[in-house]
């Protein structure tokens, strides 16, 4: 080997952008986006939300619009989250057959058939009073067991409505037995579960419980989601909902959390989800409002960090967007 030269020169395959595009090991596909819309009840216009520049809390008649233009962008999911007009302590709600999400379900199917996933989020905190992703108990707790069944009775409602997907996000143990056994149960073997196995206790989910009108009203979610400090136990996370009959897993949030994403991708045969979630947006959103930052630009490269770490699909409300420019 000479001196004079270098004998490895990786800059060879970066010189154009044709001999770049061709080494490339990932991209980025419409068709593993999904997005994540909500649906409010009782309102005449969508409401934009402020945190959340370009996202909007829809009435009915936009989310169908939405979901149009989603669908004709090639995004391959939805996933519907509700906001409904009256909010109880058992959050009644979100297992009525009339309520704002079994209604924009019903919408959904007929509009779109098989041209995109319906899928829907399935937890209680947009419905309770108090906020909390469960029943509570006399002192406060949440009442894990008791809170199972109203997940199995809110799976039916979506199911019948048409979800093809229903997502537990609650954190409840025992949330996905409880749910397939009920789906089950009742005619619904084909509806699918997207266990949203690995979900830590997140300050970047700030933006989404504007968006849904969420946020606790005392006390916090560390008792159920994950603490940021633990690897270890996503796998455990995963592996119970696995048992338990989930179709795909999900890890939420995704930016902070790419590690896990990789350990998941790695030790599991089934898709691997992950939620870029309304923190991870509005951050960007913001910095780029402020000049500080490329949007476009930061806006791929995290998603394709995402698929790179080893999502398979991926949540995120710029679905419609990207998919457009890819
Ligand atoms: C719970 C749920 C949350 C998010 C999705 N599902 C909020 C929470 O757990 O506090 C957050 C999503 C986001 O931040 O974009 N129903």
């Amino acid at each position: 080997m000479s001196a004079q030269f270098p004998a490895a020169r990786p800059r060879r395959l970066r010189r154009t952008p044709a001999l770049r595009r061709l080494v490339a090991e990932t991209r980025l596909a419409p068709a593993d986006l999904v997005l994540p819309v909500f649906v409010k009840e009782g309102i005449a216009e969508p409401q934009p939300v402020a945190s959340m520049p370009g996202v909007f809390q829809h009435t009915r008649d936009s989310l169908r619009k939405a979901a149009h233009e989603a669908a004709e962008a090639g995004v391959g999911g939805l996933i519907l989250f509700g906001i409904p007009a009256e909010k109880d302590a058992a959050g009644s709600a979100a297992d009525d057959p009339d309520g704002i999400v079994q209604l924009a379900l019903r919408d959904l199917s007929s509009d779109l058939g098989d041209a995109t996933v319906i899928m829907t989020d399935l937890c209680l905190d947009e419905y309770t009073d108090h906020g909390h992703c469960g029943l509570l108990t006399p002192s406060g707790e949440i009442d894990n067991d008791a809170t199972l069944e109203r997940y199995a009775s809110i799976a039916l409602a979506q199911a019948e409505a048409g979800a093809a997907v229903v997502g537990p996000s609650g954190m409840m143990d025992g949330q996905v037995a409880a749910i397939r056994e009920a789906l089950d149960g009742a005619g619904y073997s084909g509806t699918a579960i997207l266990g949203y196995s690995v979900k830590y206790a997140s300050a970047y989910y700030g933006p989404f419980r504007e968006a849904a009108e969420c946020a606790p009203q005392f006390g916090d979610r560390s008792t159920h989601q994950q603490d940021p400090a633990n690897a270890d136990e996503s796998l455990r996370e995963v592996f119970l909902d696995l048992d338990e009959g989930a179709d795909m897993v999900m890890v939420k949030p995704a930016g902070a959390y790419l590690d896990i994403v990789r350990r998941v991708r790695d030790a599991v045969d089934v898709p691997v989800v992950a939620y870029q979630v309304s923190g991870e947006y509005a951050m960007i959103e913001a910095a780029a409002e402020k000049g500080w930052i490329d949007r476009d630009r930061t806006i791929m490269e995290s998603l394709l960090s995402i698929r790179r770490a080893g999502a398979d699909i991926t949540l995120t409300y710029w679905a419609t967007e990207v998919a457009r420019r890819l």
